[in-house]
């Protein structure tokens, strides 16, 4: 009996013991903890279903029965002094790292600030967009057509023989034989004057290719201005009134225009517009050449063949047609002497202009 009681009582102060280098264990573990993470380790370790403390709970078997509650009471103190402590560490971490990340992601206000590069016009886009508001402006529509387009379109329909030169290979890229990139922005005129009645009055704008290899004066893409006017008693003093008033709007109000005789299928007759420098104003300079004048586009009245074509008959309507390349106004009027500045968009040298 004797034994027995003093076993009992051994095993009791043992687990005493143990319970109390458990608590004492787990609060260290706490105020050790860095981190949540950590904190969350010792509630496993200790506090959880296969923790130590709640193994003293589950080993009670061993455990004497007067003593039980004794035991568990303790267990439970300890569970609660644990707990109680993961509380407020768990706080003080998690105010800790508010203040860690308020100090890291901090703004120094008066850092001084990198401005954000701007961006600007490109140069053929600012004549591009001058055009389009001096001839919409004049009362034209503004009008697109596929850069991809048939070769009736592109040459048959405008009235250029079969033989002419600018068909070849060498100078068109063909996609098959009937279908081509377009050579000039002519088709646009075929296009809507088929589509649409007189009166018309449409401008086009866009790109065109040919086969060319790149040098400061060729580029296999560039881009070009097209205008068509059909009406009843259209006159060669309207087409040149109207580029005599564009020329005006688009170089300066004291520009002058001189028409010369050309040649081109789809007109008849046929010109090519000069306009008085508008770097020298007429005295002759490096832009000019000397001459005092700048070739800018080449022009018409509609050949009578091209109405036919379109469906339009042309003992009733008349009509003058221009075209222009838009590169070649802009490198005048900046000042760029190579079209591929145009087109390699090296934004250091596009940011002189
Ligand atoms: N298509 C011609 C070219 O590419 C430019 C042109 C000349 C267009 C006279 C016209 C025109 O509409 O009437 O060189």
């Amino acid at each position: 009996m004797l034994v027995e009681i003093h076993k009992e009582r051994r095993i009791g102060g043992n687990v005493k013991e143990k319970i109390m280098q458990l608590e004492e264990g787990a609060l260290r573990a706490v105020h050790a903890a860095e981190s949540l993470a950590d904190i969350e380790q010792v509630r496993l370790q200790y506090m959880g279903k296969k923790g130590e403390l709640t193994a003293v709970l589950r080993n009670m078997k061993d455990v004497a029965p007067e003593e039980r509650p004794m035991i568990g009471s303790l267990v439970n103190e300890a569970k609660q002094k644990v707990e109680d402590a993961i509380a407020e560490f768990t706080q003080k971490l998690k105010q800790l790292d508010i203040e860690k990340r308020l100090e890291s992601e901090s703004i120094d206000i008066t850092m001084p600030a990198t401005m954000p590069k701007r961006g600007r016009i490109h140069p053929l886009s600012r004549t591009y967009r001058r055009i389009v508001e001096i001839f919409t402006g004049m009362g034209f529509t503004l009008k697109d057509g596929p850069h991809i387009d048939t070769v009736f379109h592109n040459f048959d329909a405008l009235n250029s023989p079969a033989d002419h030169p600018a068909r070849a290979m060498t100078d068109t890229f063909y996609i098959t034989e009937d279908v081509l990139l377009r050579t000039h922005t002519s088709p646009v005129q075929i296009r809507v004057a088929k589509n649409q009645k007189p009166p018309i009055r449409v401008f086009s704008v866009g790109r065109a290719y040919r086969n060319d290899t790149p040098d400061p004066t060729h580029s296999p893409v560039f881009y070009q201005v097209e205008g068509l006017v059909i009406d009843k008693n259209v006159r060669l003093t309207d087409l040149k009134g109207t580029l005599e008033q564009f020329s005006k709007m688009m170089f300066g109000e004291s520009t002058e225009i001189k028409l010369r005789p050309h040649y081109f299928p789809f007109t008849e007759p046929s010109g090519e517009v000069d306009v008085s420098c508008f770097k020298c104003g007429g005295s002759g300079c490096r832009v000019c050449k000397g001459s005092g004048w700048i070739e800018i586009l080449g022009c018409g009245m509609v050949h009578p063949n091209v109405l036919k074509n379109c469906g339009i008959d042309p003992n009733e309507y008349s009509g003058f047609a221009f075209g222009m390349g838009l590169d070649r106004i802009n490198m005048l009027k900046y000042g760029i002497d190579d079209i591929r500045v145009l087109y390699e968009n090296d934004k250091r040298v596009l940011d002189e202009f």
